[in-house]
């Protein structure tokens, strides 16, 4: 079996280094003529735990290779992956198909110079509204007679930092397919999984394309219920947390996505939520809730930021707050849509100094934060800070030697967006603290 994946951005790249490590042999495909040559030299250009080594690994064994030639990997190949990116469309929120359409027509283009070479699936394994599909199908056949190709839907749920571990034991895989000969081919890709019991679960196109947003703004619905929740908790002196337990213990509920924090961030809930309401709303069915959901989820992240006034006493003019964790998430660098980016901005907004740390994200987030002194260190950030926040939960921020930050603050404010400590023992420590959805402690 060979494999092209066009994209070598976070989904090309894990997908392509687990499908070598099935035994495919894949070649991966960019225009990005240095991204290309970093690789070749054995370079990551992201952050993602195990991908390095499984990349090594493909390379060596011949398996796994790089280049900028999108004909060439074509050629070769019996299963086309389009792992393009597709942004939110300036202006109108709609998701920008332009990269999956260059891609279909190079495809097409490609296939059409070779009028004896054989049959090839194209996979859209972008995330991409429904009916788009439809339109790759439309452009390859202006080019090739249909009965050398056809266009899957395999849309992609691995989270950051999990990306390998989710790849390889998924809940479950989707694929859309609207012939036979596509869900054959589709089965022997997906086999090793099939044989480790992972459901691979088959349905036509559109449905596998909507499945994807419906997911994702489903656990998106999901945070934010439970960050509402969490006010309602701090408006009436509940506590979020055992709330969480509490309804997670009903199987119809489930215990995960309801940790309540400063609100969903990333590359996927904020740009895939934003594609589905404008779907809806251009199909003429609007989903409220989701809408709602986009709507509470962005005024929610620059609300943490009057959070830290209320914890400094109503005026942050002239202090110097510690932003601890900057990332969406932990493990990895990626700063799209962080909850760090409004809470920073709405904290210098306010008049206050702001000093940051993450442990992998600074680089990029330098790029996209103005005006904030970074440094490598958590306890040097909080040196002579009036409050420290916590953003994201890193394990070096979960586990920070409390005596140590006391010392370095000049007053021991500690607010946790993430609900890292435990209220009781920071109280014991000296420290007034400040949670989300359950009681602020003084010493
Ligand atoms: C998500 C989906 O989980 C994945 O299936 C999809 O393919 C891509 O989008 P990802 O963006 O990597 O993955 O991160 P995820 O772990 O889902 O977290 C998204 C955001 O929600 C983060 O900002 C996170 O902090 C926040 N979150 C998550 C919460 O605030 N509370 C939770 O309980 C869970």
């Amino acid at each position: 079996m060979k494999i092209a994946m066009i994209g070598c951005g976070y989904v090309g790249l894990v997908t392509g280094a687990c499908f070598a490590s099935f035994g495919f042999s894949v070649a991966s495909v960019d225009t990005d003529e240095s991204k290309i040559a970093s690789l070749k030299a054995g370079g990551v250009p992201i952050y993602e735990p195990g991908l390095g080594e499984l990349l090594e690994r493909g390379t060596k064994l011949g398996l796994v290779s790089f280049t900028t030639d999108l004909a060439e990997a074509v050629r070769a190949a019996d299963v086309i992956f389009v792992a393009v990116g597709t942004p939110s469309r300036r202006g109108d929120g709609h998701a920008d198909l332009a990269y999956v359409f260059a891609a279909a027509e190079e495809i097409g283009r490609t296939m059409a110079a070779e009028p004896e070479g054989g049959y090839k699936v194209v996979v859209v394994k972008s995330t991409v509204p429904v009916g788009t599909g439809d339109e790759v199908e439309r452009i390859l056949a202006r080019h090739v007679p249909a009965e050398r190709y056809s266009v899957a839907s395999n849309p992609e749920f691995l989270r950051e930092g999990a990306a390998i571990e989710d790849f390889k034991r998924p809940d479950r895989v989707v694929v859309g397919v609207n012939d036979e000969r596509a869900k054959e081919v589709m089965a022997r890709v997906y086999r090793p999984l099939s044989l480790n019991q992972a459901p691979v679960f088959y349905t036509d196109r559109r449905t596998a394309e909507l499945t994807k947003y419906a997911a994702n703004a489903f656990l998106a619905t999901k945070i934010t219920f439970i960050n509402e929740i969490a006010d309602l908790c701090e408006a009436t002196g509940a506590n979020v947390q055992d709330v969480a337990r509490g309804i997670g213990l009903d199987r119809r509920i489930g215990p995960k996505f309801l940790n309540a924090g400063p609100g969903y961030g990333g590359s996927c809930f904020p740009k895939d939520t934003q594609a589905l309401i404008k779907t809806a709303q251009d199909f003429g069915a609007p989903i409220r809730i989701v809408e709602t959901v986009a709507s509470v989820n962005d005024q929610r992240k620059r609300a943490m930021a009057k959070k830290v006034v209320k914890a400094l006493g109503g005026e942050i003019r002239g202090a110097t707050i510690a932003v601890l964790g900057l990332t969406f998430k932990p493990n990895t660098d990626d700063m799209r849509d962080a909850p760090s980016l409004a809470i920073v901005q709405a904290l210098k907004d306010m008049g206050a100094e702001v000093r940051a740390y993450d442990p992998e994200g600074m680089e990029n987030a330098r790029r996209m934060m103005e005006g904030v002194d970074f440094v490598t260190d958590p306890y040097d950030c909080a040196k002579d800070a009036d409050a420290a926040v916590i953003v994201t939960e890193w394990d070096v921020l979960r586990a920070l030697d409390l005596n140590l930050l006391k010392s370095s603050l000049k007053n021991p404010v500690l607010i946790d967006l993430r609900n890292v400590y435990e209220p009781g023992e920071m109280a014991a420590r000296g420290y007034r603290y400040v949670p989300i959805g359950r009681p602020s402690v003084e010493a």
